[in-house]
């Protein structure tokens, strides 16, 4: 397929620009505004076989020239931090709602198939079971209100204009290419520097862990098979408390229980995320990496590319670091 891929420098889309290039044969211009969570190097060995255009989605100038030539459109391009849209959400609402309208024009007008990149966060968080897609949309963060309203303008091009949408929601990914801020590989990074391990609030909020080929699997199903005007869950495999994902990667770096810090709570902190998976299984997708497995890949990936980590951490990552947590890197 002649593919655009919107947001493909960051965490998820380049994993998916992988499969894509790799399994797929697949011809792809990436449009990624290189914000800080991304970077070419996410790209480092399918660089060639891709059209760069660098540009933002809510500028439609930029997504016009990206957008040439395409059959379809995968939106990963998002700010993404759940922390950052609670002490700063503008961004959040120009790139999470004004860009995904900007794109949707696009494929207005040009008649393309149109997959929306979302989240469990839309459904907020829940006690016990787990989400569908029929579950009500209740998202608690500035972050999840813009993918929410995203996702609501999206299905509405579909019923108004019969434009052909489908919506992905995945549930927390994990794995290598994931920048920093995010719990997994802030504390692998922190747990190898010997630095403190802040653990959020009493540490037993429950997160539902997928690992990123596998979401990038489930998109691809879902690009291929999804019915238009549908939303697909697609849930990982495995659920686990926060304090014992920590303690997890204590052991599989050889890091120590007295690094971990108990500190302020995230404000509005959902507490656990769930999503049943049963629709895209359907479709004939399967998580296939369990979490024991895919954590100790991860750990392994940060170990053995500090060339990709190195300049995150003395950047201005470590300002925002200190701004965020109250306390410098070691
Ligand atoms: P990320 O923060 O790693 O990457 C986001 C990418 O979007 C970066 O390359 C960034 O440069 C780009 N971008 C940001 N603003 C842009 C703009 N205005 N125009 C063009 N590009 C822009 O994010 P991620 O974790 O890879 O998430 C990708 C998508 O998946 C997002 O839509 C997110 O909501 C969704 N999602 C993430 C997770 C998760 O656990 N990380 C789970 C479910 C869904
Ligand atoms: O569920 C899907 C979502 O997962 C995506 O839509 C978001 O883009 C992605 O950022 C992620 O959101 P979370 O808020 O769940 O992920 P985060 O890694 O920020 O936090 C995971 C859990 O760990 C959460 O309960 C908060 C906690 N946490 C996080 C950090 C950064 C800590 O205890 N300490 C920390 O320092």
């Amino acid at each position: 397929m002649r593919l655009l891929v919107c947001g493909g420098a960051g965490f998820i889309g380049s994993t998916f620009v992988r499969l894509r290039v790799r399994d797929h044969g697949d011809d792809v211009t990436v449009l990624d505004k290189l914000t800080y969570a991304g970077r070419r190097e996410n790209l480092q060995d399918v660089i060639d076989d891709v059209r760069f255009v660098h540009g933002g989605i809510e500028d439609p100038a930029s997504v016009a020239q990206a957008a040439a030539g395409c059959e379809a459109i995968v939106n990963f391009a998002a700010e993404t931090h759940v922390d950052r849209s609670i002490s700063g959400p503008e961004a959040f609402i120009v790139t999470n709602m004004q860009g995904t309208h900007v794109l949707l024009e696009a494929a207005r007008e040009r008649g393309l198939r149109y997959v929306q990149v979302s989240t469990d966060e839309v459904y907020g968080s829940i006690e016990s079971g787990s989400f569908t897609e029929s579950s009500p949309l209740q998202p608690s963060s500035p972050y999840s209100a813009t993918k929410t309203g995203a996702d609501l303008l999206v299905s509405s091009y579909f019923h108004t204009y019969g434009l052909e949408t489908v919506i992905c929601r995945g549930s927390n990914n994990y794995g290598p290419y994931q920048y920093p801020e995010k719990l997994i590989p802030l504390m692998i990074l922190n747990a190898l520097a010997g630095d403190h391990l802040p653990v959020y609030g009493d540490g037993r909020n429950v997160r539902n862990w997928l690992y990123v080929e596998d979401f990038g699997r489930g998109i691809g199903h879902v690009l291929a098979h999804g019915v238009p005007g549908e939303a697909y869950n697609c849930g990982g495999p495995d659920e686990c408390e926060n304090l014992e994902v920590v303690k997890r990667i204590i052991d599989l770096t050889g890091a120590d229980e007295t690094q971990i810090e108990f500190v302020t709570d995230r404000p509005g902190h959902d507490r656990r995320y769930s999503l049943s998976p049963a629709k895209l299984e359907a479709l004939g997708w399967k998580a296939e990496v369990r979490f024991g497995e895919g954590l100790a890949t991860t750990v392994d990936w940060y170990r053995e590319n500090a060339w990709w980590w190195e300049p995150i951490r003395s950047g201005a990552y470590r300002e925002y670091y200190e701004r965020h947590y109250g306390r410098a890197l070691g």
